[in-house]
């Protein structure tokens, strides 16, 4: 009851889909998708097991997956490259080759479709014999100022290509401020950066590892020395102050839906543009659910969508982008 003599019924509103529409605060649009593609240095397309819908594409077919992003509204595409396994040594230096398939991927994408946004992700972990982001000494630690310098070369091999963005996803500490160095000397002042600024330890990026071939590559090892622990939030504000501090345009938390709260923190503190990135095993416990009969695919997709933007974020890194923007449309 009330202070008057009427029962409160917050249903009335809930009551017709016109006044559900009203009264929404959310909603997902095509503006907000960021689609993660996987290049390989094979012809044509290669099915990822883990992440059904999932390929790695030749540039050829990059290019027609860049057509189609294009023509849904998908403002930008997010490359990871799948090197040779030959090409892969202990420092990853087919990394900055410039003729490495990421930079080839980039120029084609910007000499073909010059207003589709091109970002690409800066991490050694597919390029190196042991699956690490970075560096390893005698001991296996992973370097990180000499990580950092490897990354420099990376970062200005995607820029000198014409990447618009930058994402640095291996943790090391300083690295945004000394990319965001390297790319003001050297004359790339538009480069934006995305920093993966709350990157977790996580087990939901199992079938990523797969799909960019470093799965094998690490084995037992793990990311527990540079990645940060499940456990943690207040760490997270710290790592994003410092990325905003050291020259990030945009920062990400990752993985997405478990880390809902951090995600809701860093807006709320920083009010700067973020973004979640929805990873692999989030995706892949969609599509096996929705293979099984066990849940909508379409609506348990949308709704996950729905939740990054309602707890703050930007924009979102997903596997369905493509899906999201053709369901949007319907
Ligand atoms: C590696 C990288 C990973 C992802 C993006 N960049 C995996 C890792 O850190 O081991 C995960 C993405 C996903 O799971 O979808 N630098």
């Amino acid at each position: 009851m009330s202070q008057f003599q009427f029962p409160v019924r917050p249903r009335r509103m809930r009551h017709d889909a016109f006044s559900r529409r009203l009264m929404r605060e959310h909603i997902v649009t095509t503006d907000d998708l960021i689609y993660p593609v996987f290049v390989h240095e094979q012809q044509g397309r290669a099915p990822v097991a883990s992440m059904p819908g999932v390929e790695r594409l030749s540039i050829d077919e990059l290019l027609r997956v860049g057509e189609q992003a294009l023509a849904l509204g998908v403002p930008v595409l997010d490359l990871f490259g799948v090197p040779d396994p030959a090409a892969k040594t202990a420092d990853g230096r087919v990394a900055w080759d410039e003729n490495g398939i990421i930079p080839r991927a980039i120029r084609a994408l910007k000499s073909r479709f010059p207003e589709l946004g091109v970002m690409s992700d800066q991490a050694l972990d597919p390029y190196t014999t042991h699956g690490q982001d970075g560096l390893i000494d005698a001991n296996g630690y992973i370097l990180n100022d000499e990580t950092i310098e490897a990354l420099i070369k990376q970062s200005l091999a995607h820029a000198a290509a014409g990447v618009d963005v930058l994402s640095p996803s291996d943790m090391m500490d300083g690295r945004i401020g000394a990319i965001r160095g390297a790319l003001e000397a050297n004359g790339y002042i538009h480069t934006r950066i995305l920093a993966y600024s709350a990157k977790y330890a996580s087990s939901f990026y199992g079938p990523f590892r797969s799909a960019v071939g470093s799965a094998g590559s690490l084995g037992k090892g793990n990311k527990y020395t540079y990645q940060m622990d499940p456990a943690n939030s207040d760490e997270a504000l710290h790592e994003v102050a410092l990325d905003l501090a050291e020259g990030a345009d945009m920062v990400m938390v990752k993985p997405g839906l478990p880390y809902l709260d951090v995600l809701y923190r860093v807006k709320q503190q920083f009010k700067r543009p973020t973004y979640a990135y929805q990873v692999s095993g989030e995706y892949a416990m969609i599509k096996a659910a929705a293979a099984n009969g066990w849940i909508d695919e379409k609506l348990v997709a949308m709704e996950a969508l729905t939740a990054f933007k309602r707890a703050g974020a930007d924009g979102v890194l997903t596997y369905f982008a493509l899906d999201a923007a053709r369901w949007l449309r319907e």
